[in-house]
């Protein structure tokens, strides 16, 4: 995942694991291996960058945009969306950025300010930020009996997540489409290792992290049940995390255990024997891939899944 949500210091059930994100500098040094060592952004940028040409085409009769990024961090991914959109024929992109992290929109704003001034050629853009969560964004329009805005496209990439009722956040992130708009998101895929390691351990593992350990196809199924008027598609995108060739001993291995099992120091403080199943798992054929010198490649998949309504 590509940034962290904001939580509280907290410690788990599980014996003396704690969450990985209940110990800051933990989690930067672990994700910060974890940027290093995987393709990940990369491999999210490039199907953005190939989905939005389809939106370019699909979105053509268009002067004017309406973009809603749910969940939208720091703002990395709608850099990408905005600079490829802005550089095609539209006139206006009108972009409402939600999150409930002050930290993460104030970062946002820093990274996508200089998009607001257009050169010839390229479309004017204007950003909303919303500092609040999607559910509450959706509760005071229902509060106030005031219409949803619509969209021409609505993303949440990497934020399901961290939300309580992934449903319903899909069912509004659909109404909130205007009638040819579309949806994407971004998981982790259903075939990746986090799939294996969260299906099989997830119920041992840190339980106060706000994670609810769903990946792609659990998604797809949620989506599934919207109703035969929402056509929905789902793309793997590959993508591979180097994880070292030692996780007991090396730092590079136990930052890497840390980050996919989101549990701070979990190779110095997991009992036995979880600690030596759960490495067992991450190291077997199920997740990783081995090359001669015995270093692992773990399986780092995501899905993208597009939805419109028919
Ligand atoms: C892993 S980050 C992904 C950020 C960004 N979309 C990306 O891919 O770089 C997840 C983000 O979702 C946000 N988030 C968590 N719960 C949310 C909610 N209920 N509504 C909207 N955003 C939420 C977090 O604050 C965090 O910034």
């Amino acid at each position: 995942m590509s940034s962290a949500p904001d939580t509280t210091n907290s410690t788990s059930g599980a014996g003396s694991i704690r969450s990985l994100y209940s110990d800051t500098g933990r989690y930067l040094q672990s994700f910060g291996a974890f940027l290093k060592d995987s393709d990940e952004h990369e491999a999210i940028i490039n199907w953005i960058k190939t989905y939005m040409d389809e939106m370019i085409v699909h979105l053509g009769g268009k002067k004017d945009l309406r973009l809603m990024s749910v969940g939208c961090g720091d703002g990395q991914v709608d850099l990408v969306v905005i600079e490829k959109l802005r550089n095609a024929h539209f006139q206006n992109i009108h972009v409402t950025l939600i999150d409930p992290s002050g930290e993460q929109t104030d970062r946002c704003r820093t990274l996508l300010q200089s998009l607001t001034t257009s050169e010839e050629g390229q479309a004017q853009v204007t950003l909303t930020f919303k500092t609040t969560s999607f559910e509450d964004y959706i509760a005071t329009f229902e509060a106030s009996g005031e219409a949803l805005p619509k969209y021409d496209m609505v993303y949440l990439v990497q934020m399901l997540y961290y939300v309580k009722n992934p449903f319903s956040v899909l069912e509004n992130s659909i109404k909130s489409l205007e009638g040819t708009g579309r949806l994407f998101l971004i998981h982790v895929s259903g075939h990746s290792g986090y799939a294996k390691v969260w299906k099989k351990f997830g119920p041992r593992l840190p339980q106060d992290d706000n994670c609810n350990y769903t990946t792609a196809d659990d998604i797809r199924k949620l989506c599934d049940q919207l109703g035969d008027h929402v056509h929905v598609d789902q793309t793997e995108i590959e993508s591979t995390f180097n994880i070292g060739s030692d996780l007991r001993t090396s730092l590079t291995g136990q930052l890497a255990v840390d980050f996919i099992v989101e549990a701070a120091e979990f190779v110095e403080k997991a009992p036995e024997p979880l600690k030596s199943e759960v490495l067992d798992l991450i190291a077997s054929d199920e997740c990783t891939k081995k090359n001669e010198k015995g270093e692992m490649s773990f399986n780092n998949n995501l899905s993208a899944i597009t939805m419109y309504v028919r």
